[in-house]
């Protein structure tokens, strides 16, 4: 049992004192407190998977029911060089799920990131062929899909394809395949595992001209018969944006298109913006600069409250849709694992998460908690 739980379980001991329903609920996980609702997991990283984080790995099994691979199934690790694939650590990952009776999540096969660049170039670097790139893509999405049939429960099969403005961001899958790619993607997956659920996973989905490019990319989708069991909100969260307002109109737009929705990459920025973009793109870049790190000392309680009260307004949101929310995955463990350390300014010191750096919970947790078992009204 890692110190976290250990410690969260301590406060819930019985004590001679009346307390709150909350505190005196026999279990204090994520994943047993959301369980009427949704699954709730995280996206972990190889130190945890291969339990060489002994804490990271037992806190995961403690408060997750779901997982989420960080890196290890992106195409620049499992399939680096053309006809070469590593599932080494795709192996521990999906072995740690299993072993731990836990939802496993695929992430992610089709994404202009993370990609090697010889996937879309021939041998002299010239652009491949539409035929070429399309047959490539079935080898890597059999492959990969076809190895974990059965064991990994559902795959991100495509990532970020519609940009901030709602058309379909130009990349080289779109450049050289045309539209068509996102269908093929999905129908090679499904072969591939007819019994894995698929989705489509995409952040600052609440920004109305995104989310109405994703809308219509689902009933593209849907009118073609591909099977897409939910569509993915990342969750990459500002203090302010989104909204509730946003949040709420948002589940509801999907929620009326028949599919599921889940919360996959959840967490929340409180360090000050250092652009003002809203992206979640990875290869955003920002200089350090005065100001931009403020917290390298530790959280002042004032944030930690505001945190607290931040994700339970988001929470509150989530549990208005329990049939149309079936999991929520937050991205990283505890706040040290968080990539929001290093981007988009690197070398930050960043409070997104539930569990602090020692992994013990934050009052973030405890409001979190809280949201799944709201108390009695006071008589
Ligand atoms: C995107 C991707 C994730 C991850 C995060 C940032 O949201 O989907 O795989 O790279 O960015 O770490």
């Amino acid at each position: 049992m890692g110190l976290a739980v250990v410690a969260a379980c301590a406060r819930a001991a019985p004590s001679t004192r009346p307390e709150p329903a909350a505190v005196r609920a026999p279990d204090r996980t994520l994943k047993a407190v959301f369980a009427g609702s949704f699954l709730v997991g995280a996206a972990v990283n190889q130190d945890q998977f291969t339990e060489q984080d002994q804490r990271g790995a037992a806190l995961v099994k403690a408060q997750f029911n779901t997982i989420t691979s960080e890196n290890v199934l992106k195409w620049e690790r499992v399939h680096p060089r053309l006809g070469q694939y590593d599932f080494a650590l795709p192996d521990k990952y999906v072995q740690f799920g299993k072993r731990n009776g836990m939802f496993v999540i695929g992430h992610t096969l089709v994404w202009h990131q993370q990609t090697p660049r010889w996937v879309f170039e021939d041998a002299s670097g010239a652009p491949v062929s539409r035929d070429t790139l399309l047959a490539r893509l079935r080898d890597h999405i059999q492959t990969v899909v076809g190895r974990y049939r059965g064991r990994v429960k559902g795959w991100d099969v495509v990532n970020e394809a519609v940009d901030e403005d709602g058309t379909l961001r130009k990349t080289p899958w779109l450049t050289i395949l045309g539209q068509e790619y996102i269908v093929r993607a999905f129908e090679f997956a499904h072969e591939a595992d007819p019994a894995a659920e698929l989705y489509y996973n995409d952040y600052s989905v609440e920004n109305a001209p995104k989310r109405n490019g994703v809308i219509a990319l689902i009933r593209k989708l849907q009118a073609a018969g591909v099977p897409v069991a939910a569509v993915g909100l990342q969750g990459h969260n500002k203090m302010t944006w989104p909204t509730v307002a946003q949040q709420d109109s948002t589940l509801a737009a999907f929620a009326a298109l028949g599919v599921k929705v889940n919360i996959t990459e959840l967490d929340i920025d409180v360090l000050p913006a250092a652009t003002r973009s809203q992206t979640a793109e990875v290869t955003l870049s920002a200089a350090p600069a005065a100001g931009l790190n403020p917290y390298a000392g530790g959280l002042p309680d004032s944030v930690q409250q505001a945190l607290a009260r931040r994700y339970a307004d988001l929470f509150g949101v989530y549990m208005k849709y329990p049939d149309v929310i079936e999991r929520v995955t937050f991205w990283g463990v505890t706040d040290g694992d968080s990539w929001l350390n290093g981007w988009p300014v690197r070398g930050r010191t960043s409070y997104p998460l539930l569990f602090d750096r020692a992994g013990l919970p934050k009052p973030a947790f405890d409001a979190v908690i809280r949201m799944a078992r709201p108390e009695p009204p006071v008589p």
